[in-house]
This record gives C-alpha cells, sequence and structure tokens, in this order.
C-alpha cells in the first residue's frame, strides 16, 4: 500500500508496518535534518517528499494510509495554550489539507491530550471523535494521547508492566546519586524531582521533547535501595517501543528529544494491525 506519513519525525510509522509485515511504499514529510537522515539511512526505499506545507498533491499517486501527528505545542496542557495560532500547531491544517485532498482509506492523526475546544475543533474537521489511548495500560510508560483513527480497533490488548519487567540490565541505570542529594531542598526543582521519583516496580512518566534533565535524561528517576538512578537513552528507547539504539549516531540530547516527540510503538502497533486485519 502507498503510505503518506506526514510530521514523519523518526520513520515510527515505516518501522511499526514493516513489524506488521504490512506491504509499503513510504512517502514521508519532514524538515528536521536529523530526523531525515536518520529514516533515509534506515529505510533505503522510503521517499522523503519535504516541508509538508510545500507538498503539491496533484503529483501525488492514491494514498492508502495517511499517518501524522502534527506538533503539538500549542495544544498541549504544558504549553501555552495558543492553539490553532501557535504556528506549529497550525500545521494540524497541512494534515487536513491532505486529508481532503487524497481522500486516503485509511488515516490516523495522532496529538495529545488537549482542550475539549480544540478536540472538538479537530474532530469537527475530521469528521470522528478521538479515541483516549495511554501507553501505560500495555508497557512501563505513561504516554496518553489522541488518535483520529478509521482503522478499525477494539480498544488495547495486553497488561500495565514495571519497569523492572522491561527494564532487566544495570546498563539502562545511571547512578546520579550524588547529583540528586545535592538540589536544594524547597526549591522548584526539588520539588519537580521528587515528583519523578519512582521505584522499579513503577511505569515511567510520559516522555516530552525536553526529557533531558538530572543526569542524562532522568525524566524519570529511579529509586533503589537508597541509590537514585536515571535512565539511559537506550532505556528510552525500549521503554518507548523501539528497539535497543534505534536512534544510534546522534547526541544524547538529540537522541532523548527525537524518542520524547515519537509515537509510543506498542499503542500504534495496535491500532495499524487493524489495517492488516481489514479486508
Ligand atoms: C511531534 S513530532 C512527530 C514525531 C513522529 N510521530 C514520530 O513518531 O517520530 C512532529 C514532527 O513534525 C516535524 N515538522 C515540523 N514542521 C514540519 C514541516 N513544515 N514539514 C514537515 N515536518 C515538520 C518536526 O520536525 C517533528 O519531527
Amino acid at each position: 500500500m502507498n503510505v503518506l506519513s506526514l510530521f514523519d519525525g523518526i520513520g515510527t510509522g515505516k518501522f511499526i508496518l514493516d513489524c506488521l509485515k504490512i506491504e509499503n511504499k513510504y512517502y514521508f514529510s519532514e524538515i528536521d535534518k536529523n530526523c531525515v537522515e536518520l529514516v533515509s539511512s534506515k529505510y533505503h526505499d522510503a521517499i522523503n517528499v519535504g516541508d509538508v506545507t510545500k507538498i503539491d498533491y496533484s503529483k501525488f499517486p492514491r494514498i492508502d494510509l495517511l499517518l501524522g501527528g502534527s506538533p503539538c505545542q500549542g495544544f498541549s496542557f504544558s504549553g501555552k495554550h495558543k492553539g490553532f495560532v501557535d504556528d506549529r500547531s497550525i500545521l494540524f491544517f497541512e494534515f487536513l489539507r491532505a486529508f481532503i485532498v487524497l481522500k486516503p482509506r485509511y488515516f490516523m492523526l495522532e496529538n495529545v491530550n488537549m482542550k475539549t475546544d480544540y478536540v472538538n475543533k479537530i474532530s469537527d474537521y475530521i469528521g470522528l471523535r478521538p479515541i483516549v489511548l495511554c501507553s501505560s495500560s500495555i508497557s512501563a510508560i505513561r504516554r496518553k494521547r489522541l488518535y483520529w483513527t478509521n482503522i478499525p480497533f477494539y480498544g488495547l490488548r495486553g497488561t500495565p508492566k514495571k519497569i523492572v519487567e522491561i527494564l532487566n540490565s544495570s546498563v539502562f541505570f545511571k547512578d546520579i546519586t550524588n547529583k540528586y542529594i545535592e538540589i536544594k531542598e524547597d526549591t522548584s526543582y526539588w520539588k519537580k524531582t521528587r515528583a519523578n521519583t519512582i521505584s522499579l516496580e513503577g511505569q515511567a512518566f510520559s516522555l516530552t521533547t525536553n526529557c533531558m534533565s538530572m543526569g542524562n535524561n532522568g525524566f524519570s528517576i529511579i529509586k533503589c535501595k537508597n541509590k537514585y538512578y536515571s535512565l539511559s537513552i537506550q532505556a528510552l528507547e525500549i521503554l518507548s517501543g523501539y528497539p535497543e539504539n534505534y536512534t544510534f549516531g546522534y547526541s544524547d540530547a538529540i537522541r532523548a528529544n527525537m524518542i520524547g516527540n515519537a509515537w509510543q510503538v506498542d499503542v500504534v502497533k495496535q491500532i495499524l494491525s487493524g489495517v492488516c486485519n481489514t479486508k
């Protein structure tokens, strides 16, 4: 099938379709040079169609599956709530343009949890309501997202996991005890870091585009036997459902950013599996 993945990031759509053995000709739109390089080097037959705002769909083949997770900063509860006027979130209308012009057989639009007003507006444009799914119900990381899709889907199958079940080697943890105990009490940073401290029996917090804080990328800080640990980049990849070192070749900051932006693979895989199950 012909697939167009807008705002493609690190090629999660391609990775999942290949895992599911769904034959695909993969067109992707992305402007971040590191993401483009990563996807092009991993998937030699994937075709980069560049900036989404400049795509001329009159020259496009039939698209069977349209994918996209448009930039979410204006919609996110943690952002400035500029909504559709945010110059990144406005790119949702580029998804809409492709959706209207290409009339794909299947589509999936992903975005963050957002104000009801925004959800309603997007749903009106797309013509259906989103499914709300949190990866914590089938993995060891929390990522609550909205999915507008016409792919047949009957709910996530699986059970919640603990970090210790997924990350079973000490190589995924970096000892940051000294740094952790130096944080001044009652500062906002102290409160935030305490709030992000969990045990190995817990689940990692949702990654953000800026998940570099304590140590390497200690968005979630793990407490174990009076020691404190941050998660390695490889741990973030595995928790997000990617193979270890999927983003190898870039600095930790860039890799954390790529993974923080990306889909949770286990969840999207279950959604996209409906594509092959449908005649
Ligand atoms: C939220 S991320 C999507 C990540 C992707 N779903 C994944 O799993 O990796 C949004 C992406 O949109 C890209 N983007 C921003 N402006 C764009 C544009 N004008 N054309 C194409 N991609 C763009 C960003 O570089 C970023 O990688």
